[in-house]
C-alpha cells in the first residue's frame, strides 16, 4: 500500500551506531511510503505542504525490538523469582504452559498480552508461544490485528518434559510444518522455528528442524547458556557435541537468522561461534538477575561484533517494558564491572539504548533508527523529569526512559509508517 508522505514533529532522538545518539530539538522526522526520508530542523522545500503531526515537547525514537519474551508466561510474571531456572521452570513454567490446549484460556491471556504489548515501546518483537498450534495460530491472529510486527514460535519440545507438554518426535515435526504452512496467512506475523532449549529436544527433533529450516528458508530461536545447572545438564546430554552451542550447530539451527536467549557463560568457542555465524544475542538482563542466572557480558559481545538486542523474556523477566530492560542492562554491567571482570568497562545508556532499537532491529532488517531508508518503527511519549525540565536534550531521554514505569502511557506510535495509535 503506498502511504503518502508526512512529518512527525517534536523532539527527536535516535542511535547512529552502537556509541551515538543523535538528538534534535523540535525537528521534523519525515516518513513516506513507510520509510525514513530523513530528520531535519528545518523542513526541506520539497517537503513544503505536506502534512505534519506536532508532538510539541514530547520524545519522539524507534520504536523498540524485544529479542526475546514468552507470550504465554504473561498470566505469571512477578511469580517464583526466588528459584533458579530448572525449578522455575517446573514449578511454574510448564504448569502454566499445559493450559494453552484450552483455547477459551489461550484467547483470554493473549488479548490481554498483545494489548499490553501494543501500549509499550515495543513495535517489533520475537515471541515463544507454547507446544500448542491452535492457540498459536490465536496468538497470531491477535498480534496481526494489532499492527505490530513479530515472529512467532510454536515450542518444541519432546524429552526432559512433563508428560503433559511432551510431543513425539513426530508430532512435533508434524505440527510445526501445519505451523508453518497456516502462517502464510499473514502479513505482519511471521513464523520461527523454536526448539525450547537441548534438555528438550532430542538429536532427531533437532534434526527435523535444521531440515525444515532449509526447506523453509526460516530463522531460528531458543536458549543458550543460561544457567549453570543448565549447562551441565547439557554437556551430560551431548557428550558427542563439542559444546553447548554445537548442540544447535551441527543441525544448522545457528546462523544470521538465529536468536540465541542469554548467553551467559560461553566458552570462548562458543563466543566465536556466535560471531562466525553472525547469529544474535539476546541479552535479558531482568530474566538473569530473577533466575540469578549471571550477568552476560554483553561489552564483550559488542566489541567483538556480535549482534545483540535486549529482550524482556517474560516471565523470568516480571516486566514488559523495553525501557526497563535498557536501564536493566546498564545496572547488570556495572555488576559484572564491579564483581566479575573489572576489564570490561560497563555499558553505557547509549550503548543499552542502540541494543533496544537498532540492535535488536536488525533481526528485522534496516529497523530501529531514524537514518535514512529504516523502516519508520516510531514512538512517541511524553516527556518525564522531576518537574525541572533538563537543558541537555539527551539527558531529557535518558531521564524519561529510566523514570518511566510499566504504564507509560505513549502519545503514538507507528509500525512502519502506520499508525497504531
Ligand atoms: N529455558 C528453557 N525454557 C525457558 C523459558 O521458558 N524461560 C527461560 N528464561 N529460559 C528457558
Ligand atoms: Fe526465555
Amino acid at each position: 500500500m503506498k502511504q503518502k508522505t508526512f512529518a512527525l514533529r517534536g523532539n527527536i532522538f535516535y542511535s547512529t551506531d552502537s556509541k551515538n545518539i543523535k538528538a534534535h530539538e523540535k525537528s521534523y522526522l519525515v516518513i513516506s511510503d513507510g520509510k525514513v526520508e530523513g530528520v531535519f530542523e528545518t523542513l526541506p522545500e520539497k517537503f513544503s505542504g505536506i502534512e505534519i503531526k506536532d508532538y510539541g515537547e514530547d520524545l519522539i525514537m524507534p520504536g523498540m525490538t524485544d529479542l526475546h519474551v514468552h507470550a504465554p508466561q504473561f498470566p505469571f510474571r512477578g511469580l517464583g523469582m526466588d528459584l533458579e531456572l530448572l525449578d522455575w521452570l517446573n514449578t511454574y513454567t510448564f504448569p502454566e504452559e499445559k493450559k494453552y490446549k484450552n483455547l477459551e484460556y489461550a484467547g483470554q491471556v493473549y488479548d490481554a498480552f498483545t494489548e499490553a504489548l501494543t501500549a509499550s515501546p515495543t513495535t517489533r518483537a520475537v515471541i515463544f508461544s507454547s507446544i500448542h498450534v491452535p492457540a498459536t495460530k490465536i496468538l497470531m491472529d491477535k498480534l496481526e490485528a494489532s499492527g505490530l510486527i513479530t515472529y512467532v514460535g510454536k515450542v518444541n519440545m519432546d524429552r526432559n518434559s512433563p508428560e503433559y507438554l511432551t510431543e513425539t518426535t513426530e508430532q512435533s515435526l508434524r505440527d510445526t510444518e501445519i505451523f508453518i504452512n497456516e502462517a502464510k496467512n499473514y502479513r505482519r506475523t511471521r513464523p520461527i522455528l523454536t526448539p525450547r532449549f537441548t534438555p528438550s529436544c532430542s538429536d532427531e527433533l533437532m534434526k527435523g528442524l535444521g531440515e525444515l529450516k532449509k526447506k523453509y528458508n526460516l530463522p531460528v530461536q531458543s536458549h543458550l547458556s543460561e544457567n549453570p545447572s543448565e549447562v551441565e545438564w547439557v554437556r551430560e546430554l551431548c557428550p558427542d557435541s563439542k559444546n553447548y552451542a554445537d548442540t544447535y550447530d551441527r543441525y544448522g539451527l545457528l546462523d544470521e537468522k538465529t536468536i540465541m536467549a542469554h548467553c551467559v557463560f560461553l566458552k570462548d568457542d562458543e563466543f566465536e561461534l556466535m560471531a562466525e555465524r553472525k547469529a544474535f544475542i539476546a541479552h535479558c538482563p531482568q530474566s538473569n538477575m530473577n533466575l540469578a542466572s549471571g550477568v552476560a557480558p554483553v561489552k564483550r559481545f559488542l566489541l567483538r561484533g556480535i549482534n545483540v538486542g535486549l529482550g524482556t523474556d517474560l516471565a523470568a523477566g516480571a516486566s514488559l517494558s523495553m525501557f526497563r530492560a535498557v536501564a536493566d542492562a546498564v545496572g547488570v554491567s556495572k555488576l559484572r564491572w564491579r564483581f566479575i571482570n573489572n576489564e570490561q568497562k560497563p555499558l553505557t545508556f547509549n550503548e543499552a539504548f542502540y541494543m533496544a532499537t537498532m540492535g535488536g532491529g536488525k533481526f528485522f532488517g534496516a529497523v530501529g533508527s531514524f537514518l535514512p531508508g529504516y523502516e519508520a518503527d516510531v514512538i512517541v511519549m511524553p516527556e518525564r523529569n522531576s518537574g525541572v525540565r533538563r537543558e541537555h536534550l539527551l539527558e531529557r531521554l535518558e531521564q524519561s526512559i529510566y523514570l518511566s514505569d510499566e504504564n507509560v502511557k505513549l502519545t503514538a506510535k507507528y509500525v512502519k509508517g502506520e499508525k497504531i495509535f
